[in-house]
């Protein structure tokens, strides 16, 4: 489902055009479980796993594609091909949940790697870590950043900055819960032109951020629960 997004807090309306909400029976089930503060850390990775399949389907439906010859057994038709060079971006660590089933439903898919915590006084993204392919030419570069939980939305803002400054013009960001307050940063950010290469998928808008800075109801810490910590 994309749609105009129109949502009120505070007071104040914010608008996201390119906010995908995804639907699903399965991605609500596993959510559940997810969000349950009883769920085993073991449970809680398979859950994230499973979902992870059909966030990366939602996010490779607007990936560009060419035409290709193909020879069935009885005739030559026109098929297709993925023209893009994707390249999953998981912010470490918890992103990396996600990756599974972006490599697996498209096994040509470039990993790499972007290392943030948030700072948990200031809740400010710190940058520890990046690797990147060096690609010249950038205009069929399409990169899916991976992360579980936009917050106050710093990570992922700090992110597609970095992204848009190295001349990449297709971003997606493929999450599994977001605030209120994260979507609205990331809109008060770029500007109109900006958000055209900007699209955001999750499986949930969850109530608003608490006092100190989780998504609320949300389901704790991602990493922490992800790996154990
Ligand atoms: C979490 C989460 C996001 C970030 C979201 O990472 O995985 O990357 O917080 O918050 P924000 O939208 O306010 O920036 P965390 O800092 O806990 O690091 P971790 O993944 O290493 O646990
Ligand atoms: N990071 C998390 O892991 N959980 C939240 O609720 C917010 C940021």
């Amino acid at each position: 489902m994309r749609m105009n997004f129109f949502y009120n807090i505070n007071f104040k309306i914010f608008f996201m055009k390119n906010l995908k909400i995804i639907k699903h029976p399965l991605v609500a089930h596993y959510l559940s479980i997810m969000r349950d503060k009883n769920t085993k850390q073991v449970d809680f990775k398979s859950s994230l796993d499973k979902i992870s399949y059909i966030l990366a389907a939602e996010a490779y439906a607007s990936v560009a594609t060419e035409n290709k010859t193909v020879n069935t057994p009885f005739k030559k038709i026109n098929g297709t091909k993925i023209k893009d060079k994707i390249v999953i971006l998981p912010i470490l660590r918890a992103g990396l949940g996600l990756t599974n089933g972006f490599v697996e439903l498209y096994p040509e898919v470039i990993t790499s790697h972007i290392g943030i915590y948030r700072d948990e006084e200031s809740l400010k993204p710190v940058k520890y870590y990046f690797r990147f392919p060096k690609v010249k030419d950038k205009s069929d570069l399409n990169v899916i950043i991976l992360d579980p939980m936009i917050a106050t939305g710093g990570s992922v803002i700090f992110t597609i900055e970095y992204l848009l400054n190295m001349g990449i013009k297709k971003i997606s960001v493929a999450s599994l819960l977001c605030a209120p307050e994260g979507i609205n940063a990331i809109n008060n950010r770029f500007n109109r032109s900006e958000k055209k290469f900007i699209e955001i998928i999750t499986c949930s808008l969850d109530e608003k951020l608490n006092e100190i800075g989780y998504i609320v109801p949300g389901l704790g810490d991602a990493g922490d629960r992800m790996f154990g910590t």
